[in-house]
């Protein structure tokens, strides 16, 4: 048997990274292994991720040295940064940089970064229908990402830019889920107005990124975008309703409104919404759902998702 290629995971055990190990390795016939990057390699979610056959190694993307070691002798791999850990456009561009670096040291065969829109291409800081951010962004989790897309395509390294989408699993994990209101019934608020937001399960976009890997180099050079579904904000109120068997309304709230709602990264998420809304052609556009399913067979829709998670979703 010929032997398998290895693909080096960044951010193995959260929800992008550990959804490309779990893929891999559960494809037993497959042509790749997965070694998993952590800070930590004796945490419990490391542990896990050894227990399905992956390579277990410690490395940090704020340390290059450590990303040179755990990319040596693999055949690819999968880049991600975590802008919620520091809130820092700047951190995610560096460490994007150490990562595009340690990859062209290893002479790696494919990368995929996943990454953002640069919503300035579209909001230039001129345009006053949103704040600027920290001086230079208009949303600076989606603009690092975006700006850092360059450091892959100067080094010459062969990447693929893999823009996601919205997970589902922030109803659980990131405050987005149902709250009820002064008059005690539940709503999901979005700045959205009426239109559609792409949408995915957490787990498929590694999922797809195994997919990715698996066409070879068809999408070296390239950029393409992922969804399970593209849903107005009712429409998922709808699908929670039936759901939950309770009632779900939708705050379509102004993106003023949302801004200032004063949590952090209130404001961050205020401008990314209201960029979905105002651009949803060319967003949604970038998330071709026939794309996301011919690289994911088993890509989920809302209420497929929330069918198996509607018991994780805290009501307030
Ligand atoms: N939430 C959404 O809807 C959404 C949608 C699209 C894109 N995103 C983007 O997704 C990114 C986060 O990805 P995720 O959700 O997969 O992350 P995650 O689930 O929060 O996982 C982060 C993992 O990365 C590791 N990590 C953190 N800092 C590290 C460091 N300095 N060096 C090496 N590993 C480190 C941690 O592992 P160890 O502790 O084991 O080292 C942690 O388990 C963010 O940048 C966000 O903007 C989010």
């Amino acid at each position: 048997m010929a032997e398998k290629k290895i693909i080096a995971v960044v951010g193995a055990t959260g929800a992008q990274g550990g959804g490309l190990v779990r893929a891999i390795m559960s494809d037993k016939g497959g042509p790749f292994t997965a070694r998993a990057l952590t800070r930590d390699v004796n945490s419990d979610k490391a542990k896990a991720l050894a227990a399905l056959g992956a390579e277990v190694v410690k490395a940090d993307v704020d340390d290059v040295e450590s990303l040179k070691k755990a990319f040596a002798g693999a055949h690819g791999a999968f880049c991600v940064t975590f802008y919620w850990a520091h809130y820092s456009p700047e951190t995610e561009i560096a460490q994007a940089r150490s990562m595009a670096q340690a990859a062209k040291h290893a002479g790696l065969q494919h990368v995929i970064w996943s990454t953002l829109e640069d919503t300035r291409k579209w909001v230039p800081l001129s345009d006053d229908r949103m704040p600027t951010l920290m001086d230079k962004y208009k949303v600076p989790h989606f603009d690092g990402k975006g700006e850092a897309n360059q450091v892959f395509t100067e080094l010459g390294v062969p990447t693929t830019l893999l823009h996601t989408s919205f997970y589902w699993d922030n109803f659980i994990f990131f405050g987005s889920g149902p709250q009820r209101g002064p008059d005690g019934k539940l709503a999901i608020t979005f700045p959205m107005g009426d239109k559609k937001l792409p949408g995915i399960a957490a787990e498929d976009i590694g999922k797809c990124a195994y997919g990715i890997f698996k066409r070879g180099r068809e999408f070296v050079g390239k950029s393409v975008g992922i969804a399970g579904e593209h849903l107005t904000g009712s429409q998922m109120a709808a699908a929670l309703s039936k759901a939950l068997g309770q009632e779900v309304g939708y705050n379509a709230v102004d993106p003023d409104v949302y801004r200032s709602f004063g949590f952090p990264g209130a404001d961050d998420l205020g401008n990314m919404f209201q960029f979905k809304r105002d651009f949803e052609k060319d967003f949604c556009g970038a998330r071709n759902l026939e794309f996301a399913r011919s690289l994911n067979p088993e890509l989920q829709t809302f209420d497929q998702w929330l069918a198996k998670n509607k018991d994780r979703i805290p009501l307030e």
